[in-house]
């Protein structure tokens, strides 16, 4: 099986999933890395792991659906994209070019806190147990059907640079297991 994964910036995550994945027995390889900022992080880590890498940067381009028809362009035949910290929202043309074969990963319990900023808000509500998501991604924002989630209790003195570190490491586990799952059906 393949998988392309798309991301804007650090890529712990991409990370996660090359060092799951670099087991060949797991049967899965990372055929692309998308990103859509060619200095950001991530593209060194693809670098390093050998993945191939398609940046662009979307003001390159007339509009969104440009953009996403060159990416679909540039892509491999894949089972399942994976956005892993990609920072844009899904046109029309990537959605049907990968109908209900495109999950996100999500640093809060969904429905609670969709955005950019879940960790953040969940902190600032006051929640006691926040945690990760995983979801098919839909033309909403944060809104397909949920996949996969794990809880992280939140402490009276956490942070966000306390808590964020471990929201982080729940992810690291939950994503490439997921995606595994979700392959081996
Ligand atoms: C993760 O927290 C993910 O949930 C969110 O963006 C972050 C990406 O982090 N969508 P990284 O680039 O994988 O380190």
């Amino acid at each position: 099986k393949t998988i392309a994964v798309f991301a804007s910036g650090t890529g712990s995550n991409f990370a996660a999933l090359t060092e799951f994945f670099g087991d060949e027995r797991r049967g899965v390889r990372i055929a692309m890395l998308v990103c859509d900022h060619k200095d950001a992080p991530v593209v060194a880590k693809a670098h390093a792991a050998n993945v191939p890498v398609f940046t662009l940067n979307y003001r390159d381009y007339a509009n969104k659906a440009a953009a996403e028809a060159a990416i679909v362009a540039a892509l491999p035949p894949v089972d399942l994209v994976v956005l892993a910290g990609f920072m844009r929202i899904l046109g029309p043309t990537m959605l049907a070019a990968f109908p209900q074969r495109i999950v996100n990963l999500h640093p809060a319990l969904l429905p609670s806190f969709p955005g950019r900023t879940g960790i953040e808000d969940a902190l600032a509500y006051g929640v006691r147990v926040t945690g990760v998501t995983v979801h098919y991604v839909d033309a909403g924002v944060d809104s397909g059907t949920i996949i996969a989630q794990e809880p992280v209790r939140v402490l009276p003195t956490d942070s966000f640079a306390t808590l964020a570190p471990r929201i982080h490491q729940v992810e690291h586990i939950l994503l490439p297991t997921t995606v595994a799952a979700l392959l081996a059906d």
